[in-house]
C-alpha cells in the first residue's frame, strides 16, 4: 500500500491564486462563439457574453484571463479593436485559419468579460509588429485616469474611469512566432518596450511578464536573463516582475501528435510522461533564473500548458478544436501538482485554452455548451488557491506503464486553506489498476469534509452533446478510516480531491 505523508505543521509557499488561470485567443472560436455572441445573439448573454460560459466559469474562481492571444497578439493592433462596432477595421487572422477577424471583441469587451468573471487582466501585447508608441499607447488608455489623448479617446469611446490591468506581456513566443529574435535582440527590445509602459496610479501597478522560454531551450532564458540584467539596477531586478514559459504535452510530438480520443495504452503512459516532464522544465529553468534572482522576485508564469492533439476530423485544422478525454483530466491534475509544489517560484499558470481550443475546459455547439473532463479538475483543485503548500511525498508509490512510458502511479499535492481545512488532490495514472493510500498526517484527528472524484470505467471517455455528463465530478466513497488513520481507494485513471478537518 502507497503511503502520503503529510506534515500539517510544516507550511511551505503560498500557492498563488492565478496558477488557476486560463488563457484566451482570437483562435478558431474561443472568442467568438466560444466566450462572445454579441448582444443581439439569440444564445442568452450579457453585454455579448454567453451567459452559460461565464456561469459555468465562475464555478472555477477564474483568477486571471491572458488575452488577446498567444501567436495572434503579435500582429493584432489594439486601435482596430475599439469604437463602434460597425466602423472597426476587419483583418486576415493570418496565423490560425486564415479566416475575417472583425475586431467586434477588443479591449473594452475584454475588461467587460473580466468583470463578469471577477478576474484579474491580463493583457498581451505586440512587440512582433508593432510599435512601442503603439504598446505605450495602449496601457494609457486601459490605465490612465486623468487628461491625456489615449484617456480622452478612452471616454469618447463610453468608457470614463480606467480599467484596473493586473498584468501585460511584452510579447508572445518572440523566439518564434512573435518575431523569431534571438534572445538578445529581444532581451534588448523588452528593456525598451517596457520602459514606456508607464505606470499611471493605478492602486495595484500591473506586472510586467517577459517573453520565456519555449519548453527546454535553456539558451532562451539565459541569453534574456543576461540582457535584461545587465546594468539594471538590483531593485528593477531585470526590468520584470514574470518570465514566461510555454510547454505543451503534444503525445507523438509535434509532427504527429494524435487522436484526442483514440489512443491505445501505451500512448496514454506516453501523454503523462510527458506531462510529469514539467517538473523538469520548471527545474531546469529555475535553476536559471536563480542565478540572476536569488530571491524569487521574478515570478515563473507558465502562461501557456495543455495537450495539444490533431484537431477534431471535419473541422478547421487552423482552429485547434480538440475534445478532451479522462486522460486530460489526469494530464491536468498532475501539471497541477507540479505547479502546486513549485508555487515558489511558478506564481501565474494560464490553461490553454478556454473555450473550443486546445485543452479546453468548455466546449459550445451552437447554444449548447459542455463541461469537459478538464473542467472538473480545475473546480475540484480551486480550494488550493491563495493555500498553503505543506510538505507532503508519497512513499512506495509503485510505478505504472512500462518501457520508456513508466510513470510513478500516483501524483500528489496537499496544501492547508486559512481556515485549516487540508486540501489532498490525488492522481492515479495507472489505467489499468487502482492503488489504495493511506494517509499520515503529523497528528490523528484528521477526518473527511468533503471528497470528490473525476474517474470513467473506460480511460477514452469523454463528454459530447448528446452525453455531456459522462465524465464528471462525483461524490467519493472510496475512504476508510483504520486504527492508523484514513485510506483512499483510487480507481484506475482517476483524480480525487479530499478535504480534511479536525474532528
Ligand atoms: O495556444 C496556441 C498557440 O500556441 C499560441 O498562439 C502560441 O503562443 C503557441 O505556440
Amino acid at each position: 500500500m502507497t503511503k502520503l505523508i503529510i506534515s500539517e505543521k510544516t507550511k511551505q509557499s503560498r500557492i498563488a491564486p492565478e496558477i488557476y488561470g486560463h488563457f484566451s485567443e482570437h483562435l478558431g472560436r474561443c472568442i467568438y462563439e466560444g466566450v462572445y455572441v454579441g448582444e443581439n445573439s439569440e444564445i442568452p448573454n450579457v453585454n455579448g457574453m454567453r451567459a452559460d460560459v461565464v456561469n459555468a466559469l465562475r464555478e472555477l474562481k477564474i483568477p486571471v484571463l491572458r488575452w488577446p492571444g498567444g501567436c495572434f497578439a503579435d500582429e493584432y493592433h489594439w486601435k482596430d479593436g475599439i469604437g463602434p462596432a460597425g466602423l472597426r477595421k476587419k483583418m486576415i487572422n493570418t496565423h490560425w485559419g486564415g479566416v475575417i477577424e472583425d475586431n467586434s471583441f477588443g479591449t473594452h469587451e475584454f475588461f467587460e468579460f473580466c468583470r463578469q468573471l471577477g478576474c484579474k487582466t491580463y493583457v498581451n501585447g505586440n512587440m512582433g509588429s508593432g510599435a512601442v508608441r503603439e504598446m505605450s499607447e495602449w496601457i494609457e488608455y486601459i490605465t490612465f485616469g486623468g487628461v491625456s489623448p489615449m484617456a480622452d479617446l478612452r471616454r469618447k469611446n463610453g468608457r470614463e474611469e480606467p480599467w484596473q490591468l493586473d498584468y501585460f506581456g511584452v510579447g508572445n513566443e518572440n523566439w518564434g512566432c512573435g518575431g523569431n529574435m534571438l534572445p538578445q535582440y529581444y532581451g534588448n527590445k523588452y528593456r525598451q518596450y517596457q520602459t514606456y509602459l508607464r505606470h499611471y496610479g493605478q492602486k495595484e501597478p500591473f506586472q510586467k511578464v517577459c517573453c520565456g522560454a519555449n519548453a527546454d531551450d535553456a539558451d532562451w532564458t539565459r541569453g534574456v536573463l543576461e540582457t535584461t540584467f545587465k546594468r539594471c539596477p538590483d531593485f528593477l531586478h531585470g526590468f520584470m516582475d514574470g518570465l514566461s514559459l510555454h510547454y505543451y504535452v503534444h503525445p507523438g510530438g509535434w509532427e504527429n501528435k494524435g487522436s484526442a480520443t483514440e489512443f491505445d495504452k501505451n500512448i496514454w503512459y506516453q501523454s503523462l510522461r510527458k506531462a510529469l516532464y514539467m517538473d523538469a522544465l520548471i527545474n531546469m529553468h529555475a535553476a536559471i533564473m536563480d542565478e540572476f534572482d536569488p530571491e524569487k522576485r521574478i515570478a515563473m508564469v507558465v502562461d501557456e500548458w495543455g495537450a495539444w492533439y490533431d484537431a477534431e476530423p471535419g473541422t478547421n485544422p487552423g482552429f485547434l478544436y480538440q475534445q478532451n478525454t479522462v486522460r486530460d483530466a489526469l494530464i491536468a491534475a498532475v501539471t497541477l501538482n507540479i505547479f502546486n509544489k513549485r508555487s515558489d517560484r511558478v506564481r501565474m499558470a494560464c490553461l490553454a485554452q478556454m473555450v473550443n481550443v486546445l485543452q479546453s475546459v468548455l466546449l459550445t455547439e451552437g447554444s449548447k455548451m459542455l463541461k469537459t473532463p478538464t473542467y472538473h479538475v480545475m473546480r475540484m483543485y480551486r480550494h488550493h488557491q491563495g493555500a498553503r503548500l505543506l510538505a507532503s511525498r508519497l512513499e512506495g508509490n509503485p510505478e505504472a506503464g512500462g518501457g520508456e512510458n513508466t510513470v510513478p502511479k500516483l501524483s500528489e499535492s496537499v496544501s492547508m486553506d486559512a481556515e485549516g481545512v487540508i486540501t489532498v488532490t490525488l492522481g492515479n495514472l495507472s489505467c489499468e489498476s487502482g492503488e489504495t493510500v493511506e494517509i499520515l498526517t503529523d497528528e490523528p484527528g484528521w477526518s473527511v469534509s468533503e471528497a470528490k472524484i473525476v474517474a470513467a470505467a473506460d480511460f477514452h471517455s469523454y463528454n459530447d452533446f448528446a452525453n455531456s455528463d459522462r465524465v464528471s465530478e462525483l461524490d467519493f466513497s472510496g475512504c476508510e478510516y483504520s486504527a492508523k488513520g484514513l485510506a483512499a481507494n483510487l480507481a484506475k485513471s482517476s483524480v480525487v480531491m479530499l478535504r480534511l478537518q479536525k474532528k
